[in-house]
């Protein structure tokens, strides 16, 4: 018979907006069996940047329990025994199909159902397919996607069994640079493709992407810009043999691994909930237009108070603070205590090869390159600050220090002015060291 359970709070989600709420909650207080996480995957909460990364690596690759969440930020591992410790339900192996927001319910595939009084969303996103643009053979063997462990697997599972092959890596953005680095490290024959003149467009600049493109050519990644793939071939088992480029051109492929964006998981909520910019519309407590329900991470459209704007992030700091700070707002309402406005700094990074690149704040305006951005320099460093109405509102730094890092983050948030670009591009650190 199917099961119906009643809990204070669910978190509909086992992602890393999943389990940063988790610790939260257990920091605030929460009585055994007043939580929930509901989870698709068959795993604990997890920090899901390892799987593009260490969990590919040749050597001594990454594995769960390794990188339960909170590691990813310096915290506690929780592994599965820390939730029952808590009293928390893990509730795993679980698809939510129906959410009917306005009975506080809900479904799962197994036809459970789950009825609670808050309600935090941390479904997270979902990887676009090639498939659903028709795009012609795309369900061929060995075309495939990263977004979960599961998928990380099957990853594992075709780089050993396609040692020493041909690898094509389409999309130009996060999953085509750390993939097309990590197959390479595997000893594949990597091809890159993508369609916009450069690579991670959304966020480099053409000096930028410049750098990375010439350092991945130099570790023998093969990179073709300006095409998209309208095809593939397959043998007579199904198995992906090559694929089929715009211009015309054939690459064959033993794997091919697709990265061309991700949509925030939102369509259980269609029509319930106001949505904005793709997301689920929240407030700065990440509360939706339903009182009691917030939704947090990927699919959070929040204000964004340093730049008077609302935005969705798809990124894995923004995961952690924002479900950090629902759970403070939740438990604040109820103690009728007030919590700080959330007031949130942009914060990517990415790491691939020796390569190690942070950001901070907002790309927008003229962008000045500083520092020896020369790929064939031993230990290159070099940054970009983006400046809009005189100052400062953007910092990369690709090979800096913590410390410098931390200068970076710093400048972003402070917004200076600046009275000289040449002398900004001569400075370069040194002027965020000044602020
Ligand atoms: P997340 O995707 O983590 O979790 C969502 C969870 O909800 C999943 O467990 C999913 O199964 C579950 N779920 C969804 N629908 C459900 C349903 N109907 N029923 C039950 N469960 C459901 N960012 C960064 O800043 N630096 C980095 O290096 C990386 N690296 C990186 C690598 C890879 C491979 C990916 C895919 C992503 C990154 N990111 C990243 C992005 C970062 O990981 C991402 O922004 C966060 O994981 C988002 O956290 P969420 O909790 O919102 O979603
Ligand atoms: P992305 O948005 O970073 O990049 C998508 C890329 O797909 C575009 O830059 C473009 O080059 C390419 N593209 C679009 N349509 C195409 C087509 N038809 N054919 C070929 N290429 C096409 O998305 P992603 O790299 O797929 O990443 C998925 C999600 O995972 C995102 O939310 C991302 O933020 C997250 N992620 C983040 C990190 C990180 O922050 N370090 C790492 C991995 C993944």
């Amino acid at each position: 018979m199917a099961t119906e359970k009643h809990f204070k709070y669910v978190v509909l989600g086992g992602g890393v907006a999943g389990g940063y709420a988790a610790r939260e909650f257990a920091k605030q207080g929460v009585q055994p069996g007043e939580l929930a996480i509901i989870s698709r995957e068959a795993v604990a909460p997890y920090e899901r940047p390892a799987l593009s990364k260490a969990y590919l690596f040749p050597q001594n690759p990454a594995r769960l329990p390794g990188f339960h969440v909170c590691v990813g930020s310096g915290g506690e591992r929780l592994l599965p025994e820390w939730y029952s410790e808590k009293g928390i339900e893990l509730i795993l192996n679980t698809e939510i199909v129906k959410a009917d927001l306005a009975s506080k319910t809900l479904t799962s595939a197994a036809g459970a159902t789950f009825t609670y009084e808050i309600l935090l969303i941390a479904t997270g996103s979902s990887v676009i397919k090639l498939s659903d643009f028709g795009t012609q053979g795309a369900d061929s063997n060995n075309i495939l996607y990263l977004r979960e462990v599961d998928d990380a697997d099957k990853l594992y599972a075709a780089i050993q069994a396609k040692k020493g092959g041909k690898a094509v890596v389409v999309g130009g953005g996060y999953i085509g640079l750390e993939l097309s680095a990590v197959l390479k490290m595997n000893n594949l024959d990597v091809t890159m493709v993508f369609p916009e003149p450069w690579c991670m467009p959304r966020l480099f600049t053409a000096e930028i992407a410049a750098f990375y493109e010439s350092y991945y050519t130099n570790k023998g990644v093969k990179i073709v810009k300006g095409t998209v793939a309208v095809g593939f071939d397959a043998d007579a088992n199904g198995d992906v043999t090559a694929v089929k480029l715009k211009d015309g051109s054939v690459l064959e492929a033993d794997i091919v691994v697709v990265g061309v964006g991700g949509r925030p998981l939102t369509t259980l909520f269609k029509g319930q909930v106001a949505e904005e910019k793709g997301g689920i519309k929240t407030d700065a407590s990440f509360e939706t237009s339903v009182p009691g329900v917030y939704a947090v991470g990927d699919v959070a459209t929040f204000p964004m108070k340093i730049y008077n704007d609302v935005r969705r992030v798809e990124h894995v700091d923004h995961s952690r603070k924002s479900a950090e700070q629902a759970v403070k707002a939740i438990k604040g309402k109820e103690s009728g205590e007030a919590v700080p406005e959330y007031d949130y700094l942009p914060y990517f990074y990415s790491r691939s090869f020796d390569l190690s690149w942070q950001f901070y704040g907002d790309n927008v305006g003229e962008a000045v390159l500083f520092g020896d951005s020369d790929p064939a320099s031993a230990k290159p460093k070099f940054g970009s600050y983006w400046i809009k109405d005189g100052k400062v509102v953007g910092a990369f730094l690709e090979g800096g220090s913590g410390d410098e890092n931390g200068l970076i983050a710093k400048v972003a948030r402070a917004q200076p002015p600046v009275s000289s670009i040449e002398e900004l591009k001569q400075d370069g650190l040194l002027f965020a060291s000044k602020i």
